[in-house]
Order: C-alpha cells, then sequence, then structure tokens
C-alpha cells in the first residue's frame, strides 16, 4: 500500500472510502519516542488492518500558554518514525481544519467530573476537556475499529474509555504498558526539556514508586507519608501522591485486589507523571455458564493467550466421582465419604503436548474421567453439600494467589466472588444442541437426535439452576456472552478485551 500524508479532513474522508479496509488509529501530538513507537508497531502487529498515525498539538489541552509554545516540534523525524514503525498513513491536520471557526458542528465537550478532577485535573484546569474534544473529533473523522492508546496517561486512558462507552463510539480502545527509558523515567516527550539534574530527581520520583510496590508485594501495606517524606527530602516539589481505586479514582480501600499509586512532580518548568499499580494477588476470571456454550474451549485458550493457570473445576467433580467408582464408596453413607475426601488429593500439571493432566491421588485419571460412566454419576457426586463444601475450598487454595482463570457452575457466585472478571457464557438450545451434534467426539453426535438433545439439554438446564447447593445462576456483576453465531476466537478475543479493560497490562509487570 502506498504511504500518504493527509493534511485536509476532506482529504482524510476520501482516503477512507478508498482504502477497503479497517483502520487503526494512533493519535499523537508529535515529537515521537519509543512509547509512541511501540504503539505504532503493536497496532501493525495486532492484525492487517491500515494503521494511521495523527500528529496533532491539540491547544485546547494545554493549560499553560508556555508550554504549548515549548512543546518540541519535530514533525520531519517523526513522519520518518511513523512510517518506519508500520504506518500506512498519517494525518496532520491544521487547527482551522480541526477546529474550523463558526463551524457549529464542531462539539466542545466537558470529560466527567468524577474522573477528571483527581489528579492531573486539579491543576490543570480544563485539559481533559480538550483531550475528549479533539480525540472525539478525530474519531468522528477517522473511524477506525480500533484506538491505541498508553497506559502511562492512565487518567487520560480512563476518561477516553469512558467517552466511547457514552458516546456509544464503535471502537475498540488498545493500550500499552507505560514504557520506560534506560534509567527507568516513563518515556515522555518533555523529557526532552529536563536538565541532568532534573533528570536524577524524576529517576528518584520513579524508583521511590518501584520501591513502594516492591514493599506492597510482600507486606501488602502502601507507606504514602514516608515516600512524601523522602520526596521533599530531596527538594522535589510534589503536585500530588495518591493511592486510588484505578478505576474509579477514589481513595483506595483496603479489599480492592489492585490500586493504583500515582504521582506527578514538577522539576523546574516540567511537571512530570508515574505510577505503578498495586495487586494483592494476581487476577483471577471466572466463566460459569451451562454444557455446550463453549466455556472450556474458551477458557483453555484464554489461558493459554494470558499465561494464566486453567482450573477446570468440573474435572475435580469428575476426578472424585473416577475415586468413588474405582474404590466402590458408597458415597451415601457419610462416614465413607468423609474417609475419601480427608484422603483425596487432586492435583492438575501441565503435559508435554501444553495440555493439563489431572492426577488423583499421584494417578493419572485425564482420560478416565471423561468416561460415560462418569458421566452418568457425576452430577449426582457434584450435589453433594460435603463435596461441594470441600472442592470449594481446593478450589480457593489453588487460586489464592490468583492468576488463574477458572470454568465451572459456581465460579463467579461462590468461588470465587471477588473475580476481577466474570463471564456468563451461554448459548441458546437450539445452538448447544446443533454443537453437541457435530461434536465427533460427543456419543450424543451418532446416538441422539437433534429434538431429543435439545429436551436433555432443557432438563439439564433445569436441574442446574434449581438444585439447592451452588446453583448455576449469573453472578450480577457477570457480563453475559451469548456465542451464538460467533466463532471461538471472537468470543475469547471479547473476553480478551474486557479483561484488558479491567486489568491495566502493566498491572502484571514486575
Ligand atoms: O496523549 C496524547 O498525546 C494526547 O493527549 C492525545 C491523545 C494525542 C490527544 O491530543
Amino acid at each position: 500500500m502506498k504511504k500518504v500524508i493527509i493534511r485536509k479532513t476532506e482529504e482524510i474522508e476520501n482516503w477512507r472510502r478508498n482504502i477497503n479496509s479497517e483502520i487503526n488509529f494512533i493519535p499523537t501530538m508529535g515529537n515521537l519516542h519509543n512509547g509512541h513507537i511501540k504503539l505504532i508497531s503493536t497496532a501493525k502487529n495486532d492484525n492487517s488492518n491500515v494503521n494511521l498515525v495523527s500528529i496533532f498539538i491539540n491547544p485546547l489541552q494545554f493549560d499553560n500558554k508556555l508550554d504549548l509554545e515549548n512543546y518540541p516540534k519535530t514533525i520531519d523525524n517523526d513522519i520518518k518514525i511513523s512510517f518506519s514503525n508500520g504506518a500506512d498513513a498519517i494525518f496532520i491536520p491544521s487547527i482551522e481544519d480541526i477546529y474550523p471557526p463558526n463551524n457549529k458542528n464542531i462539539k466542545f465537550l466537558k470529560a466527567p467530573e468524577e474522573l477528571s478532577s483527581a489528579l492531573c485535573g486539579l491543576n490543570r484546569i480544563g485539559h481533559f476537556d480538550g483531550v475528549c474534544t479533539v480525540v472525539y473529533r478525530l474519531l468522528n473523522l477517522i473511524k477506525p475499529k480500533n484506538l491505541y492508546l498508553g497506559e502511562k496517561d492512565w487518567q487520560q486512558l480512563l476518561i477516553l474509555k469512558n467517552l466511547v462507552l457514552k458516546k456509544k463510539l464503535n471502537v475498540a480502545i488498545k493500550s500499552i504498558p507505560t514504557q520506560r527509558d534506560f534509567d527507568g523515567i516513563p518515556l515522555s516527550s518533555r523529557n526532552v526539556h529536563l536538565s541532568k539534574n532534573e533528570r536524577k530527581l524524576i529517576r528518584f520520583f520513579s524508583s521511590e514508586l518501584v520501591e513502594a510496590k516492591k514493599i506492597f508485594q510482600k507486606e501488602k501495606k502502601i507507606y504514602l507519608n514516608e515516600i512524601i517524606k523522602k520526596l521533599l527530602a530531596k527538594k522535589i516539589s510534589i503536585e500530588y501522591l495518591e493511592h486510588l481505586h484505578p478505576h474509579t479514582l477514589q481513595k483506595a480501600k483496603i479489599g480492592d485486589n489492585i490500586s493504583l499509586l500515582a504521582g506527578a512532580i514538577r522539576c523546574g518548568e516540567t511537571r512530570l507523571i508515574d505510577h505503578v499499580f498495586l495487586m494483592r494477588r494476581r487476577p483471577i476470571i471466572a466463566i460459569d455458564g451451562p454444557a455446550g456454550s463453549g466455556k472450556s474451549t474458551v477458557t483453555k485458550l484464554i489461558a493459554k493467550k494470558l499465561k494464566l493457570l486453567y482450573l477446570d473445576t468440573g474435572a475435580m467433580y469428575r476426578a472424585l466421582s473416577w475415586l468413588i467408582i474405582k474404590e466402590s464408596i458408597d458415597y451415601k453413607k457419610e462416614k465413607k465419604l468423609q474417609n475419601i475426601l480427608k484422603d483425596i488429593s487432586i492435583v492438575f500439571k501441565s503435559n508435554t503436548n501444553s495440555h493439563q493432566d489431572v492426577y488423583v491421588n499421584n494417578y493419572c485419571v485425564t482420560k478416565e474421567i471423561r468416561s460415560q460412566k462418569i458421566n452418568s454419576i457425576v452430577s449426582k457426586i457434584s450435589s453433594i453439600k460435603e463435596v461441594r463444601k470441600f472442592l470449594v475450598e481446593e478450589q480457593r487454595k489453588i487460586g489464592e494467589s490468583g492468576g488463574l482463570v477458572a470454568e465451572g457452575r459456581d465460579i463467579g457466585t461462590t468461588v470465587f466472588p471477588h473475580a476481577e472478571l466474570k463471564i456468563f457464557l451461554t448459548a441458546s438450545i437450539d445452538e448447544r444442541a446443533k454443537r453437541r451434534k457435530s461434536d465427533k467426539n460427543s456419543k450424543d453426535s451418532q446416538e441422539i437426535d437433534l429434538h431429543s438433545l435439545k429436551e436433555l439439554i432443557k432438563k439439564r438446564d433445569f436441574e442446574d439452576s434449581t438444585r439447592e447447593i451452588s446453583p448455576l445462576i449469573k453472578a450480577n456483576d457477570a457480563i453475559e456472552i451469548i456465542t451464538d453465531g460467533y466463532s471461538i476466537n471472537e468470543v475469547v478475543e471479547k473476553i480478551i478485551d474486557l479483561y484488558n479493560d479491567k486489568i491495566p497490562k502493566e498491572a502484571e509487570i514486575e
């Protein structure tokens, strides 16, 4: 594709009509550094869409005239950098193009008070209104499928996510972690203004945040006053240093699994922001739903893509059922059941095909627990109160330090009610019956006609959702995904987008 530079809004409309492709959009204000390069190259590697970089110094988001005048302008170099890192087109509009005088169609937006009055909004009056206005204008002109933004400007990212949601814009926001320089300070276009000494001070500030994160990992505590004292001792001028909930920007609470420690300091004329995310444990995704919704396939793929542990709770009920059959235990007798629960060990281990094997008392049962015999008993076993209590505890032990995606029927409601992301995966009865019928590995595909399969599924749904202990119900805060008409990959991508929306990419980085 021929690389183009577009300067007029009329040209952008023509270009959009001619490219015949979806667009990845990377908005910038120029003076591109490795942070921008990462955004452009991530967009390029993500998909085969056309990548458009915009370079526009937006006067509306500067609260200080001098800052606007001094903002570094390096347009020739920016063009080279953009094209050599994956941009197919660069949009360099003039101020009149973006804000044509007397054009009543241009909307000047207000950022939501609850998000824009905290942190940077305290001192940069009107800044986020300006950001919303320009991004909304650009999105309306460009109509991209994906918008790429850095997590470095976390508050901006939250406000723009809110804008997309409120205005019901059909664009997915993809974020990348803060990119840091060799000495640990976050890359920023304004860093060019720093003297050697100012840079040293910022390095100190960033390393204090990293240190706070390390202490938090060990002690689950944050010593804000200590950090402030240390910064003041170095004569660093602090604009703010706050410990907040990462999405609401309200004060962090003890129960918040993920929180944000964010600060802004001034060094000479330059103002710099930095932050770290603190986690009590790694994130948990809970995926519940009825049989045939595609839960297992989707959960396994998500575990692989997000490098999370895959916890198949159904396999644990099957493993216990296997032992009960093997040892001919009369599970209706409480004492006998207690004995077996006392001694059983159920362990998951990755095998050489990067799948997971299930072991019961050190014996691999992966294949055997999928037999017809187990199918016929597992539902009964899993509705026994003591069994549920025992296995839920085991599951919680496995999930103690997080970092897992668990599938089942009561994960979001009972096992991990504090999971960061809860999905209720389902599909219509017609769709689930069709899937079971076309599953070559399932005996149903050969032995049962479609109508009877539908009846069976209805019966199982009824039993599952009306049983007394841990019935299959959607948790209040779960997101329902109806998978009819979607491919497995589309469902996986959707869940990963939802995960990325909740969990900052950099939260998992040490
Ligand atoms: O983050 C920036 O560089 C700017 O705020 C943005 C998103 C390009 C809007 O001008």
